[in-house]
């Protein structure tokens, strides 16, 4: 097959700091809310995993960047973790912090590799949690104070920021579930969490129309959701789920009004957004990062709290290692879907990619990981698809660069097109990051 993307589309692959970086305490950082839920015997996740070394990228940034390049990477984006810039969440800047992510970006740029950041991805300083985190209406104003230390520092160098990675799963995993830091089960949290981070995105945006002078951004996790039939009750239940897991946080930051549905999922714990919340969330963007991985097919199912809505298993269809779904042909609609809902936005897919059980390496060649290869391969060609169809999508990174923490699922899933020995801390490239350096460097015709 050959396809060719539009001239000066970026190719990357991502990764954020919890999940790679290490020595989350080094150099004065300070402690984040994933540190804490990690080391904490009651919060911490199954496998007991922690992000103390994790890829070691701390230390090991200039290896990284000369990989990357190898590699043949266009891009590369990654998060900043603010503890490690803000000790206390607002306040006195640490340096040595700060000083971490200008090597970094700095190498990238000497690599002729684009710096893509990520000011939130899910590592709240604790210090902030203790003054209520994302419950707190302040957290806006700490967030764009973070974020201005970080234009202030940086613009001149990084071309293109995003705010928050993935807020529904900041909202949902950290304040309902309780699977993801800081662990609250509360219906009316996630409320407040969901409204308050996207007024913290607001207030980072408005930030940088005051100091920046490039583009900025949000991320994005879009997951559609399919009727499982034509019963009214499940086109209902589809809906809801969207409404609660996409729109939630699109529609606010884009279109400057809530979802509906809401109201029926939240029941008591919903309050309306007053006008100055929808107007502060509601501030033009550069761009949009989409995060796509599957779709889910859903049905009404009265005793599901709150959506009243499950998601039914696809019998026959490949699924990855953590049990999603392997289904393209979403990825194309979720495309079309976004710009027919939100508008012509320059797009971005800032993650996509799979765990799979990786086959061990071999003497004679790379750990020949066929399943990501063509997962890769087959996303790609429909984001080739969308484009074809006119959506402006403009660059897409694989999730991800190395294998690194998956959060709570520890370090078993391993999501990287290199793959990382835990205990020699050797990175490997896989065949999928020999497929990948081809696509890029054909631009997308070796897909
Ligand atoms: C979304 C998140 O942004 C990232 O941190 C995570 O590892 C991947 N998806 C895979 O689950």
């Amino acid at each position: 097959m050959s396809r060719t993307f539009p001239d000066r589309f970026l190719w990357g692959a991502a990764t954020a700091a919890y999940q790679v970086e290490g020595s989350p305490l080094a150099d004065g950082a300070g402690a984040s809310i994933w540190h804490r839920f990690t080391h904490d015997p009651r919060l911490m996740i199954a496998s007991g995993d922690t992000g103390d070394v994790a890829c070691d990228h701390y230390n090991r940034m200039e290896g990284d960047v000369e990989l990357m390049k190898q590699l043949g990477l266009q891009a590369y984006r990654f998060s900043i973790s603010w503890s490690r810039i803000l000790p206390e969440g607002t306040g006195r800047v640490n340096q040595a912090g700060l000083d971490f992510y200008r090597r970094l970006v700095d190498r990238l740029n000497d690599a002729g590799i684009v710096p893509l950041p990520t000011l939130y991805h899910w590592d709240l300083p604790a210090a902030l949690d203790d003054r209520g985190g994302w419950l707190n209406r302040d957290v806006a104003e700490w967030f764009g104070e973070y974020a201005a230390v970080m234009y202030r520092a940086l613009d001149g160098e990084v071309r293109r920021w995003a705010t928050l990675n993935e807020p529904w799963v900041v909202a949902d995993g950290g304040y309902l579930n309780g699977v993801l830091a800081p662990g609250h089960r509360s219906i009316f949290e996630c409320a407040i969490a969901s409204r308050n981070l996207m007024r913290a995105h607001g207030r980072a945006v408005q930030a940088y129309r005051e100091t920046g002078r490039h583009e900025v951004g949000v991320v994005f996790n879009i997951e559609p959701k399919f009727p499982a039939s034509d019963r009214p009750e499940d086109v209902a239940a589809a809906a809801r789920a969207d409404a609660y897991m996409n729109r939630q946080y699109a529609d606010p930051a884009l279109l400057g009004a809530c979802p509906p549905e809401l109201r029926d999922v939240y029941g008591e714990a919903w309050e309306d957004w007053s006008a100055d919340d929808l107007a502060l969330a509601c501030q033009p963007v550069d761009f949009v990062g989409i995060n796509y991985y599957t779709r889910s097919v859903v049905r009404a199912s009265e005793s599901a709290w709150p959506l009243r809505a499950e998601a039914v298993v696809q019998e026959g269809a490949q699924h990855t290692e953590t049990g999603w779904e392997v289904f393209p042909p979403a990825m194309t609609r979720t495309l079309l879907w976004f710009r027919e809902r939100y508008g012509e936005i320059p797009l971005y897919i800032m993650e996509n990619g799979a765990a799979f059980a990786d086959p061990a390496s071999s003497a004679d060649g790379p750990i020949a990981d066929e399943d990501r290869c063509r997962y890769l391969a087959a996303h790609i060609g429909a984001v080739h698809d969308a484009i074809a169809a006119g959506v402006d999508v403009r660059g897409y990174m694989v999730w991800s660069l190395f294998d690194n923490l998956e959060w709570a699922l520890g370090y078993a899933k391993r999501f990287g097109i290199v793959h990382v020995d835990y205990d020699t801390l050797a990175r490997t490239p896989k065949k999928s990051a020999d497929l990948y350096r081809r696509i890029v460097e054909s631009n997308g015709a070796a897909i």
